[in-house]
C-alpha cells in the first residue's frame, strides 16, 4: 500500500491524497460505505460502484460468526466471495464486540456469546488479525477497545494502555505483506491520553492510523476537539481514518482538521427508513407532502434514482413496503455522500475548501 499526499490546503489542515492498494487506487478524502455481512444492504456491487464508491468496509466480527473466515478463504477471499473487485477494509471487531451486552473483557481479549449458536467465543489481537488475514481485505484494523462515553479518566487511561499493547500484538501477528494494518488511536476525550496513544502507535510505525472511540455520544464539539488534538501527532505522509463518522457536517469538520477516510452506516440506514440527504438538508419521504411531488429526490443529483424516479414514486414505494424503496433510497444517499467527497477533493485541489464547506453547510443546515 502506498499513500501519496497530493496537496495540502493552505488555510486549513485539509489534505488531498491518493492511496494505492492491491485492488485499486483510492482518492482521498474518501467515504467508505459499510457492508457489514459482506453485502451492502439492498445494493448490488455494480450499483455500489455506480454511486462512485472506491472502497467499502466489512466486519471481522460478523463474518467470523457467520459464515466463518475459513469458508470465505475457501471461496477465494472476501473480494471474490462478495463480487466486489475494488479495495476493501475490514474492521477488527474492537467496536462490535465492545458494544455487546454480555461480554467479558480481560487484559488478553474479549469473551462473548455467539449471537446465533450461543457458544462462547474469544477474540484477541492474534485472532482478530488471523481472521482478517483469512478474509483478505486490502486494509485491516488493529484489535482495540472502543471506550464508551462518558468515561472516567482512570478507566480511559488503563483501556488506552491496553489498546496500545494490543496494537503491538496485532503487528507481531500480522504476516500478509499485501495487506496494510492500521493502528487505532483511543483515549476517549482526554487530550493527554490521545496524544500519548498517538505517539506510541506512531513509534510502532503503522502504514496508516485511525482515530477510534468517537461518535459514541460525545457530540460534534468534542469530536472536533478530539480530532484537533490527535491529528497533529500523526505522520503527514500516512492516511488518517476517522472511524464511524458520520453526518455530512461531521465529515466536513473532520476533513478541515486533517482526516482522510470515513465510514458510517448512516447513508444506508437512513435510506431504509425513508430519510434522504439533499443539498438542502434531510427529507423524510414518507411525509404526506411528497405524495404528489413529481420532482426528483434532489434536483441537483445525478444518481440513478434521481435521473429516473420522483419523490412521489419513492413515497409510494415506502408506503407500500416495496423493497425497491430501500434500493433506490440507498443508491441516492450513498451517491450523495460520495459526490460530497468528490466536491471536497476538488475544492481542496483548487484552494477553496473553507469556502466550499461554508456554502455547503449554509444550504444544507438552513434548508429549503
Ligand atoms: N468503529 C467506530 N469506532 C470504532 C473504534 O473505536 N474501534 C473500532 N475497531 N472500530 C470502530
Ligand atoms: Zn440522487
Amino acid at each position: 500500500m502506498k499513500f501519496k499526499l497530493i496537496k495540502k490546503d493552505t488555510k486549513t489542515s485539509a489534505r488531498r491524497g491518493s492511496l494505492t492498494t492491491p485492488h485499486g487506487t483510492i482518492e482521498t478524502p474518501i467515504f467508505m460505505p459499510v457492508g457489514t455481512h459482506a453485502a451492502m444492504k439492498a445494493m448490488t456491487p455494480s450499483q455500489v460502484k455506480e454511486t462512485g464508491a472506491q472502497i467499502i468496509l466489512s466486519n471481522t466480527y460478523h463474518l467470523h460468526l457467520r459464515p466463518g473466515e475459513d469458508l470465505i478463504a475457501k471461496a477465494g477471499g472476501l473480494h471474490r466471495f462478495m463480487g466486489w473487485d475494488g479495495p476493501i477494509l475490514t474492521d477488527s471487531g474492537g467496536f462490535q464486540v465492545f458494544s455487546l451486552p454480555n461480554k467479558k473483557i480481560t487484559d488478553e481479549g474479549v469473551f462473548f456469546r455467539h449471537e446465533v449458536s450461543g457458544e462462547e467465543v474469544f477474540l484477541d489481537p492474534a485472532r482478530a488479525t488471523a481472521i482478517q488475514e483469512a478474509l483478505g481485505a486490502d486494509i485491516i484494523m488493529a484489535f482495540d477497545e472502543c471506550i464508551p462515553y462518558p468515561c472516567d479518566k482512570k478507566y480511559a487511561a488503563a483501556s488506552t494502555r491496553k489498546t496500545i499493547r494490543w496494537a503491538e500484538a496485532c503487528k507481531k501477528a500480522h504476516t500478509r505483506k499485501d495487506q496494510a494494518l492500521f493502528g487505532i488511536v483511543q483515549g476517549s476525550v482526554f487530550e493527554d491520553l490521545r496524544a500519548q496513544c498517538a505517539r506510541e502507535l506512531v513509534q510502532l510505525d503503522f502504514p496508516g492510523y485511525a482515530v477510534g472511540g468517537v461518535s459514541v455520544g460525545e457530540g460534534l464539539e468534542l469530536l472536533k476537539k478530539v480530532v484537533e488534538y490527535t491529528a497533529p501527532f500523526l505522520p503527514e505522509n500516512k492516511p488518517r481514518y476517522l472511524m464511524g463518522v458520520g453526518l455530512p457536517e461531521d465529515i466536513l469538520e473532520s476533513v478541515e482538521r486533517g482526516m482522510d477516510m470515513f465510514d458510517c452506516v448512516i447513508p444506508t440506514r437512513y435510506a431504509r427508513s425513508a430519510t434522504l440527504f439533499t443539498n438542502r438538508g434531510k427529507i423524510r419521504l414518507t411525509h404526506r407532502n411528497y405524495r404528489r411531488d413529481f420532482y426528483p429526490v434532489d434536483p441537483n443529483c445525478t444518481c440513478y434514482t434521481c435521473r429516473n424516479f420522483t419523490r412521489a414514486y419513492l413515497h409510494h414505494l415506502f408506503n407500500a413496503n416495496e423493497i425497491l424503496s430501500a434500493t433506490l433510497a440507498s443508491i441516492h444517499n450513498v451517491h450523495f455522500y460520495l459526490n460530497m467527497m468528490a466536491e471536497i477533493r476538488a475544492a481542496i485541489e483548487e484552494e477553496r475548501f473553507a469556502e466550499y464547506k461554508r456554502n455547503f453547510l449554509e444550504s444544507y443546515l438552513k434548508g429549503k
